[in-house]
């Protein structure tokens, strides 16, 4: 899984997104004020418990990242000192769900929230930085995006879905009853009844000018970075704080727990939770659900190391100790074998742990400044300067010098 999480850092720390770390723990009130009342989250998903303090004020584990995130930047003042700021975070996450494939009560998010740029580019951006990680894994996801509209569109949006819910009441669930009232744009992800609300109201039937603009550049700058996407005009998503664009990756490969990242636009968030009125948008990526997608796709995390190091004598040992360091430096995962055993029970332990190549190291080595380079699969040897060990080594196609471990395929 640390892949998914490093590949993750990686990739957005090429976009200038910085780390921010956030408690495991917040108020129960802040998710109930960002995430929302009627929110599956906050409603029936929230590990909550009352401290021992006076007021016994209700705490609970984070289900989610973004409420935390925008209260500590609003505790910073960074909303009013220095709003664009760019943030991720990685860890874990509890929601009481009925856990299935891809669904547990504990499960680890990678997300981005970035503060301070309303424009449509900036959701683009995180589309094409899902997609860059997405290639970089060798993952097909597919991009379903939506806008919701903003605070002058969306009344007009949510009553037209109040009235035609009123009208096709007879045909609905149980829960879309309750949704009706409540929170009426939660009937259009209600799993029953998915074929009854095609003929519901669309957000983007509703857009106000501005809003449309704002879905169009989106779009627009989508195709010209080349990420494939397709509108579904039923990604409402199960948050209450987003506005204007909304979007999920994917994976056909993992059933029905399908969407292994998430995320939309934000911009009453920071003003909601008692900050400045700057606008948001971000993501989160389900990391269990991403490992998931790489496993059916049969990708594995290489373990193997690419050199198992023996040194034979004492002397020996001493210019091992310092090769390993330079190999190592130069991103190579190397294992320095026992020194206490002999030849051949070295060549069988670097054989075992999967090691693609030895480097063996003897009096005679040391003599000539050279090393053995021995490849363990086609069992052939060569000489090596030792200076030119690094560079003998990056030449094998099957050897990666990436910071990241490298994923394999079956
Ligand atoms: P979310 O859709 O609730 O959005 O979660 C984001 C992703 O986390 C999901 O797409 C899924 O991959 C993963 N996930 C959610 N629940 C579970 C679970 N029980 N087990 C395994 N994986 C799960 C958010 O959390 C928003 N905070 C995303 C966001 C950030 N929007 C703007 N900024």
């Amino acid at each position: 899984m640390s892949i998914v999480e490093d590949t993750a850092r990686a990739v957005a720390e090429r976009y200038s997104i910085h780390e921010i770390r956030i408690p495991l723990m917040e108020r129960v009130e802040l998710y109930q004020r960002s995430s929302g009342e009627t929110s599956d989250v906050v409603e029936k998903q929230m590990y909550a418990f009352a401290d021992h303090d006076e007021a016994q004020t209700m705490l609970a584990l984070r289900p989610e990242g973004t409420p935390g995130v925008v209260r500590a930047y609003i505790e910073a003042g960074l909303d009013r000192s220095d709003p664009e700021q760019r943030f991720y975070y990685s860890g874990p996450m509890f929601r009481r769900e009925r856990p299935q494939k891809g669904r547990f009560r504990q499960f680890h998010q990678f997300g981005v929230e970035i503060f301070g740029r309303p424009d449509a580019a900036c959701d683009a951006e995180l589309m094409v930085m899902i997609d860059e990680l997405r290639r970089e894994l060798g993952l097909e996801l597919e991009f379903q995006i939506n806008s919701l509209g903003d605070a002058q569109c969306r009344p007009a949006f949510r009553a037209a879905l109040l009235g035609w819910g009123r009208a096709h009441l007879h045909e609905l669930c149980e829960d879309c009853h309750q949704r009706l009232e409540r929170n009426p744009l939660r009937l259009l992800d209600c799993k029953i009844d998915v074929k009854k609300v095609e003929s519901a109201p669309r957000s983007t039937d509703y857009l106000c000018e501005e809003c449309r603009k704002h879905f169009d550049t989106v779009q627009a700058l989508l195709a010209e970075a080349g990420v494939p996407y397709i509108v579904n005009p039923k990604l409402v998503r199960g948050l209450d704080y987003y506005n204007r664009t909304t979007f999920e990756a994917i994976s056909g490969a993992i059933g029905s727990q399908s969407a292994v990242v998430a995320g939309g636009r934000y911009d009453g968030l920071v003003e909601t939770l008692g900050g400045a009125s700057i606008a948001g948008t971000g993501f989160a990526i389900g990391v269990e659900r991403i490992a998931l997608a790489l496993e059916a796709e049969r990708f594995r995390i290489k373990t193997t190391p690419d050199v198992a190091l023996i040194a034979m004598g004492e002397a020996a040992l001493h210019t091992a100790i310092g090769l390993a360091r330079g190999l190592r430096q130069a991103n190579l995962r190397v294992e320095l074998l026992s020194p206490e055993r002999g030849l051949k029970a070295l060549l069988r332990r670097a054989d075992k742990i999967g090691a693609h190549h030895a480097l063996i190291l003897g009096a005679n080595e040391l003599a000539k400044g050279v090393v053995q380079l021995r490849d363990l699969k086609s069992s052939t040897q060569r000489e090596v300067p030792l200076a030119e060990t690094i560079n003998a080594l990056a030449a094998d196609a099957e050897i990666q010098l990436s910071p990241v471990r490298p994923l394999e395929r079956d």
